[in-house]
């Protein structure tokens, strides 16, 4: 088992490794059932006959999973249980122009089926990351996609411009952060401020393609979708996660510091399920990453077919390290169950009654 130790930028639950999502009883992607805080199952090598690449926003992948930004840290921990270059791309831990320590503890609450968390975006600060967490990540052959919130529009500028001169791939814009009191929600859910924050990214991160992140914290996601797709945005991604709120009735205080968090894992797919439906509806021909409690194939299968283009892997690592890989595997089975030559052929292919 890694050190715990060193996963500073990955938020932690009461135990290590709680058992969030898992395959449905009898499917390939069933493991064993395990004893909490026992060894992870490394997943058997799998070979499949479909192509498994996809494109989002110009940016190929070698298959369609991501690993969500705050589940992942900047790759290091998880590094230790496989190869990175197994993934599609890795969205890393959210940063800020300047190092943040996020919010004040508990800021990780378990809930039946998820989490809710309050982290507040604990990161080193956009300069540490090209520095030291960069070049490590290029050592691997995957997409690297940062994702980044500002105070202002100009510090998201800023961070374009500095990411963008880097080298990474993908610029994940984030307007969707419930945990914090600058920035976050205030621009997410807001379609002007959306718009403005979308095109300042646009306006300073070069050839680097933006990918601004939807809150569905929203009454609706299009609305939003439209204004950033209006601004240049190059993709979406959606889901973050659902504000939400638990109390301790014997003190009656709010589990969390802050009072509230945001609610992830795979309570919330069918409210990602059904925000990227609507969003691939509204806006045809804009490339989604879709996330929002994806632990097994079909999860992913479900995201991809209301119109993702390629899916995230979140809260289900914190239970499983191995579970982008089951969730790769699980969904080229799928594929190739169904008689399709490659992967990509899923997206938008869902037919509504
Ligand atoms: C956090 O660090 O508070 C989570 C980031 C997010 O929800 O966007």
């Amino acid at each position: 088992m890694p050190d715990r130790k060193k996963f500073v930028y990955l938020p932690k639950a009461k135990n290590d490794f709680v058992v969030i999502g898992r395959g449905a009883a009898g499917s390939p992607e069933q493991e064993p059932p395990r004893a909490p805080g026992s060894r992870v199952v490394r997943p058997k090598k799998r070979s499949f006959a479909v192509d498994q690449s996809v494109t989002l926003a110009g940016v190929r992948l070698k298959n369609p999973v991501v690993v969500a930004s705050g589940t992942f840290g900047f790759g290091r921990e998880y590094g230790e249980f496989y190869d990175l270059s197994e993934l599609g791309g890795i969205c890393c831990k959210g940063l800020t122009l300047h190092r943040r320590e996020g919010n004040p503890p508990p800021r990780i609450a378990e809930t039946p089926m998820g989490i809710l968390n309050s982290v507040g975006l604990q990161n080193p600060g956009v300069d540490a990351f090209i520095a030291h967490e960069l070049p490590e990540l290029r050592r691997h052959d995957l997409a690297v996609i940062a994702n980044i919130s500002g105070n202002t529009p100009e510090e998201y500028g800023i961070m374009c411009e500095k990411l963008s001169d880097a080298g990474v791939d993908l610029i994940e814009v984030n307007i969707s952060c419930p945990n914090v009191k600058a920035g976050g929600l205030a621009y997410g859910t807001r379609p002007e401020l959306a718009a403005e924050v979308t095109s300042v990214a646009k306006a300073h991160a070069g050839k680097t393609p933006v990918m601004v992140k939807l809150s569905p914290n929203v009454t609706d996601i299009t609305e939003i979708a439209r204004a950033v797709a209006g601004a240049g945005a190059d993709a979406l991604s959606l889901i973050n996660t659902l504000r939400g709120m638990r109390i301790d009735v014997n003190t009656r205080r709010p589990i969390l510091k802050m009072n509230t968090g945001g609610l992830s894992g795979p309570a919330v797919l069918p409210v990602a399920v059904r925000m990227v439906w609507e969003v691939h509806n509204a806006l045809p021909g804009m490339p989604i990453l879709g996330m929002g409690g994806v632990a097994k194939g079909e999860d992913a299968a479900q995201l991809m077919l209301a119109g993702a283009s390629a899916v995230a892997v979140g809260t289900a690592c914190f239970a499983d390290p191995y579970a982008p890989i089951r969730v790769r595997d699980g969904l080229a089975e799928i594929a190739q169950r169904q008689g399709l030559d490659k992967v990509s052929a899923l997206t938008g292919a869902v037919k509504p009654w």
